[in-house]
């Protein structure tokens, strides 16, 4: 049974990944997340792990499971980084190097390629400005990569440190002549899901006006109605990580993916927000610094390399994410 580790397990993607993957149940799952694993997840996992992923002694209690393949999903997001960029720095890079290291070890060790999942980001790019923002359109993975952010700068280091280690650092291959890493990033839209709201992060605007109006509570949206970054569906994200790891070495072209589903503006969420919820009380009002994060992330994603490579297709579109995922099952979540 393969032995797959989980990072930030209590987060956003991590529930929803341990949802799927235990569901699956053709694996082992040790979960790592700073706080104590969520009640719900407790049985899906068979190691629950409490700590810092950054703390040398928790990567060697990780490294005693072996693990095959990691999600390292453990990170703070765009607007928590901003506040504390030594502590984003911390956790986001000192923590993906310690990983990186104990993977290469397990993997020279067990003769078999751990493989390294690390979920990017759309903040890895910093467009110059609004205007060549909405004229680039949808971006391909090597342009613009001038991150504004501590955590687009931490992001887009790891892309480049995670093809480091896997290619070119130190003893490559095990005895049999195989890699001993093989690292593979997603750079995701802002993911929405119908279940959780995220902590931290600048997109945050998106799942927190449709949960606001899910909950009859009004909303004050933190950037402008036209401010326009791409988004997708949780269970969308959750895909990606899945098929992108499951993709044949050989098929794999790059180790950084652009994923791409819908691009709408704020006032676009908004209007599907208030066709679901008549009453939807939404508002504007744009935090200058927020503000300056959204405008400086691209509008749109150009994805061709996933598709090609790995046969990468959203299941929702915008249409889709509202009416068969995020609308039905939100009204669920608050339902008293
Ligand atoms: N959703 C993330 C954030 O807003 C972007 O990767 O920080």
């Amino acid at each position: 049974m393969r032995i797959t580790l989980v990072t930030g397990a209590n987060g956003e993607i991590g529930h929803s990944l341990l949802e799927t993957l235990a569901a699956s149940g053709d694996r082992k799952i040790i979960a790592l997340d700073l706080a104590p694993l969520a009640d719900d997840l407790r049985p899906m996992v068979s190691v629950a792990l409490q700590g810092d992923v950054s703390d040398p002694a928790m990567v060697d209690e990780i490294e005693k499971h072996d693990v095959q393949e990691i999600y390292h999903l453990a990170a703070l997001l765009s607007t928590s980084s901003e506040r504390n960029p030594a502590l984003a720095h911390q956790v986001n890079v000192n923590g993906t190097m310690g990983l990186l290291l104990m993977a290469r070890r397990i993997g020279a060790r067990t003769g078999r390629a751990v493989t390294f999942l690390f979920p990017s980001t759309i903040a890895v790019y910093g467009m110059p400005s609004l205007e060549k923002k909405n004229a680039a359109g949808a971006v391909t993975e090597f342009e613009y990569l001038q991150p504004t952010t501590m955590y687009g700068i931490n992001k887009v280091y790891c892309e480049q440190l995670g093809g480091y280690m896997s290619d070119r650092f130190g003893q490559l291959t095990d005895e049999a002549g195989k890699k001993v890493l093989d690292f593979r990033a997603l750079r995701f839209p802002g993911l929405i899901s119908a279940t959780t709201v995220p902590t931290g992060g600048t997109s945050d605007y998106a799942p927190e006006m449709i949960h606001a109006a899910a909950q009859g509570k009004a909303y004050a949206c933190f950037v402008r109605p036209d401010a326009r970054i791409p988004f997708m569906a949780m269970p969308d994200g959750v895909k990606a990580l899945l098929d992108l790891a499951a993709a044949p070495a050989e098929n794999l072209t790059q180790r950084v993916y652009n994923i791409g589903a819908f691009s709408p503006s704020a006032e676009e969420i908004a209007s599907k927000v208030m066709e679901a919820f008549p009453g939807a009380e939404i508002t504007y009002a744009p935090h200058p610094k927020r503000q300056a994060i959204i405008d400086s992330w691209c509008a749109d994603v150009n994805d061709e390399a996933a598709r090609r490579d790995w046969g990468w297709k959203p299941d929702y579109d915008m249409e889709r994410a509202f009416d068969e995922y995020l609308i039905p099952t939100i009204s669920g979540v608050y339902a008293v």
